[in-house]
């Protein structure tokens, strides 16, 4: 932990099969349900998780978790084809909040999904806390589905993501049961 109450030496890394028990676990301690852990566990399972990465303590504690699943989307008009994931959920261990493990996790996973050659990252959160992760609710004006309004919001990753739109999107079939 560094002098201002963030810290330094997490590690943050893609999820491997061995960190689903301790995933389970963090998610069951953030949210007030299970909710977060089924719709986690149901998207891994049914194929739709485009990349999962965690946040891991020098002791080896799970600090973080954040998950991004496919968006199949269809171009309006005579756009090429963009690939598109939704970020959910992004959570930290109570206790461990506001010390920058979000930011990080978030930084670090967009950077992979570009690596990925995804196009464009949909989330649904707060406004005050995604757009500085280069997340914008007037890009997803552009983003037709069951979302809408300012906590919906987009990120490009690639020119396609900004320029290849309107589109029309469907989200992995778990989110229906979530919302
Ligand atoms: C939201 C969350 C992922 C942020 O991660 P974090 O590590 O706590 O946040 P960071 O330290 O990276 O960033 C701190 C900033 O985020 C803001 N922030 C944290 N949680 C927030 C929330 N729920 N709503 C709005 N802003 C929030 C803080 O106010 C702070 O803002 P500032 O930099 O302007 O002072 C984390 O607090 C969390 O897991 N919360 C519970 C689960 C949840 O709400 N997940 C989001 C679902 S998409």
């Amino acid at each position: 932990m560094s002098k201002d109450g963030t810290i330094s030496d997490i590690t943050i890394r893609e999820l491997t099969p061995a960190d689903e028990k301790a995933v389970a676990a963090l998610l069951l301690s953030v949210y007030p349900s299970d909710m977060e852990a089924r719709l986690v566990h149901k998207l891994r399972h049914c194929g739709a998780l485009v990349l999962e990465q965690v946040a891991v303590a020098p002791d080896g504690a799970f600090l973080g978790h954040i998950a991004f699943s496919r968006v199949t989307n269809t171009t309006i008009g005579a756009n090429q084809a963009v690939q598109v994931a939704c970020l959910a959920p992004v959570s930290i261990r109570a206790g461990e909040q506001r010390k920058g493990i979000g930011s990080r996790l978030i930084e670090s996973s967009m950077k992979r999904l570009g690596e990925l050659q995804e196009d464009l990252v949909l989330v649904l959160g707060p406004p005050s806390y995604f757009p500085r992760f280069g997340f914008d609710a007037d890009l997803a004006k552009k983003v037709h589905g069951p979302y809408a309004g300012a906590a919906f919001m987009a990120a490009p990753l690639t020119e396609a993501g900004s320029n290849n739109l309107p589109i029309e999107v469907t989200f992995a079939t778990p989110f229906e049961e979530f919302d």
